[in-house]
């Protein structure tokens, strides 16, 4: 099982929604391997906002040794579950899938886990350390959900 997480620079919410989903997948016991992404390769190489890694590290999740890369087109054969942000990194990944199959595996987060049509999760980067809290708590919620989502229709795949 691979899981993508996606948001534009991949340095402030995709980091943390990285390090939450492999959390949540590994308390569920799903094997995983979980990687995120980001739509824009201007961050390429560098590690995640100092203001993710801080509140990550208050919440006992280590993402320092993440670095950023863009999403390449290989990503979705690659990847079971891609997790787009905000609708508009669903929008831009939608446009890489060439069949239904490749579109079917490209989710926004939020609405997956049930939060609601079209709910993205907001773009902390120029706001302050109290918005990354805020991201967190939505990433922490929004994983937890998606992870059950996952385990079902994993269990629901076997049985068919
Ligand atoms: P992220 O936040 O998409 O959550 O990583 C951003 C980081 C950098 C930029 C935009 C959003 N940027 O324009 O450089």
């Amino acid at each position: 099982m691979n899981v993508l997480m996606v948001c534009l620079g991949n340095i402030c919410r995709s980091p943390l929604a990285e390090g939450i989903m492999r959390e949540k997948l590994n308390k569920h016991n799903v094997k995983a391997f979980v990687d995120s992404a980001g739509m824009i390769d201007f961050h390429e190489g560098g590690l995640p906002d100092h203001r993710s890694i801080v509140t990550a590290r208050n919440h006992g999740i280590d993402i320092s040794m993440q670095r950023s890369r863009p999403f390449k087109k290989a990503d979705i054969d690659k990847f079971d579950y891609i997790f787009a942000m905000d609708s508009n990194n669903y929008e831009s990944l939608i446009e890489f899938a060439d069949t239904p199959d490749q579109e079917s595996k490209i989710h926004l987060l939020m609405e997956f886990a049930g939060f609601g049509i079209r709910r993205s999760v907001p773009d902390p980067y120029y706001g302050n350390l109290s918005d990354f809290e805020k991201v967190f708590e939505m990433l922490d919620k929004a994983c937890e959900q998606a992870a059950q989502k996952i385990v079902k229709q994993q269990s629901e795949l076997k049985i068919a």
